[in-house]
């Protein structure tokens, strides 16, 4: 059996190192979680939420899956939005890409990997949405508009889902942002496109 004894061992480092600089910390967390924030992210190693936004522990509710998609029928990510915005009320949802993104670059390369092909022919279906955009670009140039893209149109989708209508419908704040990270100097950009209202 294998026990990733160095996992426990960070792990205890890292909570005793909370607790002396808050000793309240878990105790308050404990009672309950009000984040401002819904993070939809791509499950990329070099981009988690918390860290880059320098935010601790409650403070941002997360869903990441390959590439940042938000499938119209994903009952995964449609029940993270739903619980973020009914019961958390969550102010901010950010669906946030990365450039450099493994799952975008498949899709772009139209590469055969599997199961996940089916996943990432909602990343395919973007580039369809859009192939002017494309025209005569460098390999580069077309992964980081895809990228973008994806960003995009992804925020429309969070926008779509019922969740986020009947929101807006009953007067609740709240705000849809696309994002994106740079995972070569680790900076965050908004894209601007963001969405308060169903007439936006
Ligand atoms: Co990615």
């Amino acid at each position: 059996m294998k026990i990733l004894k160095h996992l426990f061992d960070s792990n205890l480092a890292w909570a005793a190192s909370i607790k002396k600089e808050d000793p309240e910390f878990f105790t308050r967390l404990s009672k309950q979680q009000d984040p401002e924030y819904l993070w939809i992210g791509c499950s990329d190693s070099r981009v988690p939420a918390n860290q880059i936004t320098n935010l601790q522990p409650g403070e941002v509710f997360v869903h990441r899956n390959i590439a940042n998609v938000v499938v119209h029928t994903d009952l995964n990510c449609l029940s993270v939005i739903q619980f973020a915005v009914e019961v958390l009320k969550v102010k901010h949802i950010i669906i946030c890409g990365h450039y450099g993104c493994g799952g975008i670059k498949a899709a772009l390369e139209n590469q055969e990997h599997g199961l996940i092909d089916n996943w990432l022919r909602h990343v395919r279906d973007v580039i369809r949405f859009n192939a002017e955009q494309f025209d005569g670009l460098e390999h580069d140039k077309k992964l980081d508009l895809l990228c973008e893209l994806n960003v995009k149109e992804q925020v429309t989708n969070v926008c779509n889902t019922t969740i986020v209508q009947n929101a807006w419908k009953q007067g609740k704040e709240l705000s849809v942002h696309g994002w994106i990270y740079s995972i070569e100097n680790g900076i965050l950009k908004d894209l601007e496109t963001c969405v308060t209202s169903r007439d936006a």
